[in-house]
């Protein structure tokens, strides 16, 4: 019975280039846990990528489909879930993630962030003359949304076996102490 309040799934949350997507690749494959992205999903459900969402239908238009995405998300056990950086901006969002996960944040400076996506033109937030202000201004905006997580995880040296090995700790002092026999 103490199973089923068992949270098996890693959600990671965190601004775009915080190493989401990156990381949940290298988890899938340390775990052999399944990943299901949120962009992926929209993209898959829309048939078109998410600048053509952004630019044809505009940004409240993909909140909502991201919103019913979250919702849709299976509730099974041991997936990692790559939540896009804008995810946490509903908070009913982040009450479905936090029934269906642990959540970490990934955090990173600005000037980090900044450092590993300035040669990507896919995220149209970002598609802007100055994409460091404006970098700037929507992490600060979004910076206590990000802090609801259940853990953050500094990533700003680019460890990424570090990372894993961080959450994959975690995880696993949280099943002990959730283990029946415990
Ligand atoms: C967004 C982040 C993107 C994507 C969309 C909006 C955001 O995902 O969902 O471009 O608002 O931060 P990544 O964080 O995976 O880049």
């Amino acid at each position: 019975m103490l199973k089923s309040s068992v949270k098996n799934n890693i959600v990671l949350i965190g601004f775009m280039g915080a190493g989401k997507s990156l990381l949940s690749q290298r988890l899938s494959v340390r775990l052999n846990w399944t990943v299901l992205s949120t962009d992926d999903l929209i993209v898959k459900r829309e048939g078109r990528p998410i600048t053509d969402i952004f630019a044809q239908s505009g940004e409240p238009y993909f909140r909502a489909v991201e919103k019913k995405v979250v919702s849709d998300i299976a509730r099974k056990d041991e997936i990692i879930i790559d939540c896009g950086g804008g995810v946490v901006l509903d908070p009913e969002n982040l009450a479905v993630l936090k029934q269906k996960g642990v959540v970490f944040y990934l955090s990173a400076t600005p000037e980090k962030i900044y450092q590993r996506i300035k040669d990507q033109t896919h995220r149209p937030l970002l598609n802007v003359p100055d994409p460091l202000a404006r970098l700037e201004e929507l992490l600060a905006k979004r910076q206590a949304f990000y802090e609801q997580a259940d853990y953050t995880i500094d990533t700003n040296d680019n460890d990424w076996q570090r990372v894993c090995e961080e959450i994959e700790m975690i995880m696993s002092e949280r099943a002990k102490n959730m283990s029946p026999d415990k």
